[in-house]
């Protein structure tokens, strides 16, 4: 069982892609909504809550654990890692590489939460392309709450994401990096906000890929499993036909995760 964690309902971007590429597998789905957002908590809080998280989905009976929150990997992952050493943690953070190697006005914008853009492993990543290409960022201020409430086009969450977006297309940006697992859902209105010529990255595919990987190694998908997964990559990459089995859990009102999972299937 693959277990998935989120401050709230965004990690179901993720599981989208996961699920995509490994229909038949289960999954138990957490969202803590009732402490989301994670982005202004101190590192320390957001661990408390990790840990806790951690020991709910391995009573579930998770193998292995997705930290669908680049937030929660920047304050937490290797916490996670040292207390709980014989677990894997897969974590994500802002695609800065791909934006880096794709970018032709060599600006490439990232859009993440606080946490997210002052963690050291992304500090570590942009000064390693930095001397390459611009980077601009801003905190997708009240994005996570469009999100967590529904509320994904229409004119005022059009509003709230230019007033983070524009000012990485002032600078020149032709690329925006998604560095918070809530942005996908409203990728909609910033690709209407951004025009056709800016590139939008998502790295949940890359995720996905990674965990069938690490899947491997820890013997909990077959050599074969893993490459009909992967096929599934070169095929159309549809949503699969077949009920998820998932079990979805929130820490709050479960009424916006039941939601948002029934428009994503
Ligand atoms: N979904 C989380 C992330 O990927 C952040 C949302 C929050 O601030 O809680 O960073």
């Amino acid at each position: 069982m693959i277990g998935i964690f989120d401050s709230g309902v965004g990690g179901l971007s993720v599981f989208r892609e996961i699920y995509k590429l490994l229909p038949d597998q289960e999954y138990v789905f957490y969202a803590d909504s009732a402490n989301c957002p994670y982005g202004d908590k101190s590192a320390a809080q957001i661990q408390e809550r990790c840990s806790e998280i951690t020991e709910f989905l391995l009573k579930k009976g998770a193998q292995i654990i997705v930290v669908a929150c680049n937030t929660a990997t920047a304050a937490a992952i290797s916490y996670l890692r040292e207390k709980y050493s014989s677990v894997k943690f897969i974590g994500m953070e802002p695609a800065v590489k791909p934006a880096a190697l794709g970018t032709k006005s060599g600006v490439i914008g990232v859009l993440a939460t606080a946490g997210t853009l002052k963690g050291s492993k992304y500090l570590k990543t942009k000064g390693e392309w930095e001397d390459n290409v611009k980077i601009v960022e801003h905190v997708g201020r009240g994005f996570v709450e469009l999100v967590e409430s529904g509320e994904l086009t229409g004119p005022k969450a059009e509003e709230v994401v230019k007033a983070s977006l524009q000012p990485l297309l002032d600078e020149g940006a032709d690329t925006i990096v998604l560095g918070c697992t809530h942005y996908p859902f409203l990728r909609q209105t910033i690709s209407k906000i951004a025009g056709e010529g800016v590139k939008v990255i998502d790295p949940a595919g890359a995720v996905a890929r990674h965990l069938i990987y690490v899947m491997v190694q820890e013997r909990l998908l077959s050599e074969v499993e893993a490459t009909e997964a992967l096929a599934r990559i070169a095929g159309e990459n549809l949503m699969p036909a077949a009920k998820p089995k998932v079990e979805l859990i929130s820490s709050g009102d479960g009424t916006v995760l039941e939601k948002t999972f029934e428009n994503l299937i």
